[in-house]
């Protein structure tokens, strides 16, 4: 087994990063050869400021570490620093279609009505994600549901690329995602049909994992919610976005489900429920906060467990990379 995932260094980690993608990052160290990198070339699609770029990349592996990635368990890298995703992207760029990408849901919805004004790079974003695990010959990719579509592709790519190309041979594995079944998709508190996200610009809608115990519980009060109470199971969720969301969320922190919450909460409002999700997180985040703290100063150390993950990622990418070429019959 072999696990690859990224996550773009762009501002902070917040919940739904951390319940939809990283928690599985961390289990998964003990179950396979592990990969997991700062996505910095994708952040590089939408308009950025360089010195943020850089301090974020730094933050965002503190971040990591923080939350249970061992640099001695799995390779920890940024994408910068490994130049084979971006060779075997222009690769790849041969194989992937327009009206493949075109159809991308990340692409309309980041692009919105200004397609003409819309970077290149953000266009063809899922063709550099497909070589980020592609490279690795990747078979389990730990993603939330936002990233299933742009698995998809990878493994649209993988297969024509290995049909035109491959000689009968397969030249890259066919990716899974792993997504978890609770907090696949954490919707922002200020919102329900939107997902928590880092560019939302209301720091309200997110809860991030440097948040103080005073802030997370602030924002659970005043996340939205309906005056109903919460029902007994899960049907009666049904047209409840905000209160689907925090039950969700609350499922998936304790590590049970949401008919065992709603067995524990039903009947009551959220004047009750609240309090208790809120001190919930805070006994959750605490210790994350606490280690992020600690490291993220040390830049030197976050440089060097960074360069020593990507020596180690380039000499994994480099058959693969290898390979491509000579299929595409580029003579090197
Ligand atoms: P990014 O940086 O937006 O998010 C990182 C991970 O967090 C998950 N996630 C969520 N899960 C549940 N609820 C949410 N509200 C939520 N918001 C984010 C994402 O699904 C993701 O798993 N394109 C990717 C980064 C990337 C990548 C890759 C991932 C680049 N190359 C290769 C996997 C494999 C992205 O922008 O994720």
């Amino acid at each position: 087994m072999r696990v690859v995932s990224g996550i773009q260094p762009t501002g902070n980690l917040h919940l739904g990063n951390y319940l939809g993608a990283i928690r599985n990052w961390v289990k998964m160290q003990d179950q396979g050869e592990c990969l997991f990198f700062l996505a910095d070339l994708h952040a590089i699609s939408q308009p950025h400021v360089p010195a943020e770029l850089t301090a974020n990349t730094r933050e965002m592996a503190a971040a990591l570490i923080a939350c249970g990635i061992d640099t001695d368990k799995s390779i920890l890298f940024n994408q910068t620093q490994v130049p084979a995703h971006s060779q075997l992207q222009w690769l790849l760029n041969g194989t992937a279609r327009m009206g493949w990408l075109n159809r991308m849901t990340q692409w309309k919805d980041k692009a919105g009505k200004n397609r003409e004004g819309a970077s290149v790079a953000l266009f063809t974003y899922p063709v550099l994600q497909a070589a980020d695990v592609l490279l690795y010959q990747a078979t389990h990719v730990p993603v939330g549901e936002d990233q299933k579509q742009h698995l998809e592709l990878a493994r649209d790519i993988a297969q024509k690329f290995n049909n035109d190309f491959g000689n009968g041979e397969e030249i890259f594995t066919l990716p899974e995602p792993i997504i978890p079944p609770e907090a696949a998709r954490i919707m922002s508190l200020r919102d329900g049909s939107a997902k928590m996200s880092k560019s939302d610009p209301s720091d309200m809608s997110r809860i991030n994992l440097t948040d103080d115990a005073d802030t997370i519980m602030q924002k659970v009060r005043k996340a939205k919610t309906d005056p109903e109470p919460l029902p007994g199971e899960k049907d009666g969720l049904a047209g409840r976005p905000e209160a689907e969301n925090l039950v969700g969320i609350y499922a998936a922190l304790e590590g049970s489900s949401v008919d065992a919450v709603l067995t524990q909460f039903g009947g009551q409002g959220f004047g009750s429920f609240k309090p208790a999700l809120g001190e919930l997180l805070v006994s959750k985040l605490a210790p994350i906060a606490e280690r992020f703290n600690a490291l993220r100063s040390d830049t030197a150390a976050i440089d060097a467990a960074l360069q020593s993950g990507a020596e180690k990622a380039r000499k994994l990418a480099e058959p693969t990379l290898a390979r491509a070429y000579q299929a595409l019959g580029l003579l090197r």
